[in-house]
């Protein structure tokens, strides 16, 4: 299956991408996980996303797309992904359907993961994220690790993302609502869009999705 996670900075694509790629065994692609990877190895790459990622702005396209391009063409991928964060305006949105036209291939559904704005901004606050590269993601209060500060899957340290600042985030979600959200009416025309109520358990999460997936 090839899928799009949209959603929100916060709604819980990254956590529901974990459960969903697992379930479908395909790999979980997200761009932000990308540029994060580039900054902590100190890559050119890295350098030219880190200004635009600590203001909460979109990476330049002509960085994002080849960068996500690039990650597409793994073997790992040729039987299917779940795009995290990708794409994130209408031109990202036309150059990945011209890449999966190029190989012959089609995306299969595009889930919006719908939150309230009150609860991402909740959510965002408390997010704590594994410095390994594993980069797993918990939360204070409503995914507390085992010891505080320390992943409970390989025992990283947990860190506070420097962009899940209170005014980076006012930002986010301004650049979402102006820059992202007209990606919803884009795969709404091509039928491809089925949006998930993101509110709840984690768990009843995934089996909304799994279910919308499989219908
Ligand atoms: P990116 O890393 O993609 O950030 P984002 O889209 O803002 O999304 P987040 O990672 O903030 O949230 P999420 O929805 O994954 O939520 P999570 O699962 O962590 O991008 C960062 C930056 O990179 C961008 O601002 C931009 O600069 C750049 N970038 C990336 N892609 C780009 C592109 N295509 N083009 C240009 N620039 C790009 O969950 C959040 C918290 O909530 C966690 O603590 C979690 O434990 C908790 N949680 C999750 N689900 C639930 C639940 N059901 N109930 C309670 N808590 C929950």
């Amino acid at each position: 299956m090839r899928i799009v996670l949209v959603g929100p900075p916060g709604a819980g694509k990254g956590t529901q991408a974990a459960f969903l790629a697992k379930n479908l065994s395909i790999p979980h692609i997200s761009t932000g996980d990308l540029f994060r990877a580039n900054i902590s190895q100190g890559t050119e790459l890295g350098l030219r996303a880190k200004a635009f990622m600590d203001a909460g702005d979109l990476v330049p396209d002509e960085i994002t797309i080849g960068m996500a391009k690039d990650r597409m063409e793994q073997p790992d991928a040729a039987g299917g992904f779940l795009l995290d964060g990708f794409p994130r305006n209408v031109s990202q949105a036309e150059a990945l359907d011209v890449m999966l036209e190029e190989s012959g291939m089609k995306l299969d559904a595009v889930l919006d993961l719908e939150v309230e704005e009150d609860e991402v901004v909740k959510r965002i606050a408390g997010r704590r994220v594994c410095r390994n590269e594993s980069a797993h993601v918990f939360h204070v209060v409503y995914a507390a690790p085992k010891t505080e500060g320390v992943c409970d899957q390989c025992g990283g340290e947990l860190y506070q993302r420097g962009d899940d600042s209170e005014a980076t985030v006012r930002n986010r979600l301004e650049v979402y609502h102006t820059q992202t959200e007209p990606i919803i009416d884009y795969y709404k025309a091509q039928g491809l869009l089925v949006t998930i109520p993101a509110l709840g358990e984690v768990a009843d999460v995934t089996k909304r999705a799994m279910d919308a997936l499989q219908k």
